[in-house]
């Protein structure tokens, strides 16, 4: 059960992560995220994977949230994530608050994703 869910979650994390960088892309260098409701649909699937996949990760493994700091570090800047990656895609009012909410999100998503392979609140600080 926790292999299978590990690598679920795992696949979900780096798709998602793929199509960020994809629709980043169609946005900024194409010029515009396009009607497909394909792009918005799918990777909305995608991101309830990733939650979903990981908050049953959480428990399988019953891990104790408040002496987990990795965990608590990694769903803090989960919340930034989510933040700054709907400002770059959707809502934000101009082009370089955009770009710079886009930069943001890929890098909460960098340290998410090291603090979660090195179990580390510090990532790949220390
Ligand atoms: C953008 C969101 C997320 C990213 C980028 C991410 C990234 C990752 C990665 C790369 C791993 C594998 C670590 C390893 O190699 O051992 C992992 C494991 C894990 N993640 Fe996530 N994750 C995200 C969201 C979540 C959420 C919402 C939870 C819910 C609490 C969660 C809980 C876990 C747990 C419990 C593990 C297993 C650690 C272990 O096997 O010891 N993740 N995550």
């Amino acid at each position: 059960m926790y292999f299978l869910l590990k690598h679920l979650h795992i696949t979900f994390v780096y798709l998602s992560f793929a199509l960020l960088l994809f629709r980043g892309y169609r946005l900024f260098l194409k010029g515009g995220m396009g009607g497909s409701p394909w792009l918005t649909r799918f990777p909305l699937a995608l991101d309830a994977g990733v939650l979903l996949s990981g908050f049953f990760l959480w428990y399988v493994l019953a891990l104790p949230l408040f002496d987990t700091p990795w965990l608590m570090a990694k769903l803090a800047a989960l919340v930034a994530y989510i933040g700054l990656a709907n400002l770059a895609l959707r809502f934000g009012k101009d082009m370089k608050i955009r770009a710079l909410a886009f930069a943001g999100a890929v890098l909460s998503w960098l340290y998410i994703a090291g603090a979660a392979t090195l179990k580390s609140a510090w990532a790949y600080f220390l």
